[in-house]
């Protein structure tokens, strides 16, 4: 078990520059996300790790040991890539022992750390297959097996599940929760899919443009994002995000929401407003109610998912994404009352998109539906 540290690490190509300057502090035994839109520097942070590529300037560590000079093959890491190109001209067998083979491990060790591999990951009935008598999910997880027979202390995985169908993608998702639990090693995993990454990691470290947004645990990314960003990038449906402006005086904030207006709860805010402030109102699709409230709304869209809908409701100027039981009977062009519950809106500030809301939240526990129609 082994932490991995990024001290300031920036990385320039030419006059790119893909990591302004990178600080994370991943724990031992962690299974960290790198989160983030495409061309966010998640390989790249990932690549430097492995040593593939160097870091312009900052310091990697490993434990406790700088690994900036050493090569790929001093760093005890593991590295599985989205194309797990495995050789077809071997078995099942070879190709897992490949690794072993190459590092000279003695011949007579081999087979019982493959077998060993091939138990963990199921694979003992398909040794002796060739790669193109495997499906997808069983040619992944010989690209696991490759990487885990050589017992690194840490396991770097870039999008090593974006190449399978949706079916499979939720079994891998799975078997690598149930792997990362039973071998309790480090494991830093790159993601463009938010699915994968909340579902699956101890944090989330959520880049975008090169720069760390967030480094936080699944729960605390989703109840209480950093800022307009990380709101609006985590969670599917993705929350909506409305322009609006707080009026504070006498102790009281009054938010004004395009036409709609309401009195935040007093201490929502990590600091009380003066004047009139421009902000970003996040609010989730669970979080507005239909149905009861002084407001109205009027319903244009319902998508029926099966065990729930998502409906899309006008309220004010605002179109607000809004999740219903599925047996909901909601239809579009239905006027209906309407109210946000107002202790869970995610408020930030414009001009930075910085979370403005005291850090009392999370505590109020998980959301519950709330449509009463
Ligand atoms: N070898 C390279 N040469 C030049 N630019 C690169 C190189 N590798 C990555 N980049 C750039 O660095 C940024 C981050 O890329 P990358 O780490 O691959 O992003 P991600 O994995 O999050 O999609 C992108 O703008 C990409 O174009
Ligand atoms: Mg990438």
């Amino acid at each position: 078990m082994v932490t991995v540290t990024f001290d300031k690490v920036r990385k320039e190509f030419g006059t790119m520059v893909a990591l302004p300057g990178l600080d994370l502090a991943i724990g031992s035994g962690e299974f960290v996300s790198l989160l983030g839109p495409s061309g966010c520097g998640k390989t790249t942070t990932l690549r430097m790790l492995a040593g593939l590529e160097q870091p312009t300037s900052g310091r990697i560590l490993i434990g406790d040991r700088p690994v900036n000079n050493l090569a790929p093959g001093e760093r005890d890491i593991a590295m599985v890539f989205q194309s797990y190109a495995l050789y077809p001209h071997m078995t099942v067998a070879q190709n897992i022992a490949y690794p072993l083979r190459k590092r000279g491990v003695p011949k007579a060790e081999r087979p019982a750390r493959v077998k060993a591999v091939a138990d963990l990951l199921q694979l003992g009935p398909l040794l002796e297959r060739k790669p193109r008598q495997l499906s997808g999910g069983q040619q992944q997880r010989v690209a696991l097996g490759r990487a885990l027979v050589r017992e690194p202390k840490v396991f770097l995985l870039d999008e090593p599940l974006s190449n399978l169908d949706a079916q499979l993608r939720a079994h891998m998702r799975a078997e690598l929760i149930e792997l990362h639990r039973r071998l309790g090693k480090t494991m830093v995993y790159v993601t463009h899919d938010q699915l994968e990454a909340m579902t699956m990691s101890t944090r989330i470290a959520v880049m975008r443009g090169g720069e760390l947004q967030q480094f936080a645990t699944p729960a605390e990314i989703y109840h209480r994002p950093a800022n307009a960003f990380v709101a609006g990038f985590i969670g599917t449906p993705a929350m909506t995000l409305a322009d609006g402006e707080i009026a504070a005086g006498q102790g009281r904030a009054m938010l004004k929401l395009g036409t709609l207006q309401m009195e935040l709860p007093p201490d929502h805010l990590s600091q009380a407003p003066t004047g009139v402030l421009p902000v970003t109102v996040g609010v989730r699709p669970e979080d507005v109610v239909l149905g009861a409230g002084d407001g109205q709304a009027s319903i244009r869209v319902v998508e029926p998912t099966g065990h729930e809908s998502i409906v899309l409701a006008n309220a004010g100027d605002v179109v607000f994404t809004v999740r219903v039981p599925g047996d909901s009977p909601l239809r579009p062009g239905d006027t209906v009352p309407f109210d946000l519950r107002r202790e869970r809106l995610h408020i930030f500030e414009r001009a930075s998109g910085r979370r403005l809301n005291a850090d009392r939240d999370l505590a109020s526990g998980p959301a519950r539906l709330s449509v009463t129609v």
